[in-house]
């Protein structure tokens, strides 16, 4: 039955906080045909599955802490990277200088973990990394390609914040945008 997947995998989210008595007695239902008379039952049971699922849907034990404060738009600024950064920081990390990867042990050595600094060098450039704003010069420490606004260059500081702090989750690399 569809609808008891739906609970037991809702279930799995609230720690045994609900029971769901009904489970047992539907599942031996739909094994054995019920005779018509109990149709009338039968049918009034089948409304306590997506009942409960919504109650346990809208129960606030179901939203994971790791959803708050999370207010940046990741899959915008993970678009962004994959635009102008992906080149040479796949995966987080460096492909031209091992030592300066976007990994949180190498942005706090070099002193560039604070999501300001990260702006600040996005934009402006460092040693052999290109910079990305409006305004960046001198020329020769800027990038050749598509200049960012300001508000993609914070967006992606954000970021690049978020995923060191996560050890450079897998983004997903397929998505067009
Ligand atoms: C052409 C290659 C290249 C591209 C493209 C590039 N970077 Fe870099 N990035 C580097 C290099 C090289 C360094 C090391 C600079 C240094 O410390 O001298 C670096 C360093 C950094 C650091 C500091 C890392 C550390 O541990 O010190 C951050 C943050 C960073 N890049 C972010 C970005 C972002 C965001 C983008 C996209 C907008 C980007 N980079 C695009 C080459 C690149």
């Amino acid at each position: 039955m569809q609808l008891l997947s739906v609970i037991s995998s809702y279930s799995s989210c609230n720690n045994g906080a609900y029971s769901l008595p009904a489970q047992g007695n539907l599942k031996k239902e739909a094994q054995n045909p019920v005779p018509k008379k109990q149709h009338q039952l039968k049918y009034l049971k089948s409304l306590v599955p997506p009942l409960m699922a919504a109650i346990v849907t809208l129960s606030p034990l179901c939203n994971t802490p790791v959803s708050l404060g999370q207010t940046i738009d990741v899959q915008r600024g993970a678009s962004l990277f994959r635009r102008a950064c992906i080149g040479c920081h796949v995966g987080g990390g460096n492909i031209i200088q091992p030592g300066a990867t976007l990994f949180t042990k190498d942005l706090q050595r070099n002193g560039v973990e604070a999501e300001e600094e990260i702006y600040n060098l996005t934009y402006y450039g460092k040693g052999r990394m290109p910079g990305f704003g409006e305004n960046c010069t001198p020329r020769g420490q800027c990038t050749f390609g598509a200049r960012l606004q300001e508000e993609e260059i914070k967006l992606l500081a954000q970021f690049v914040k978020l995923q060191a702090d996560q050890g450079w989750p897998n983004i997903e690399e397929s998505s067009e945008d």
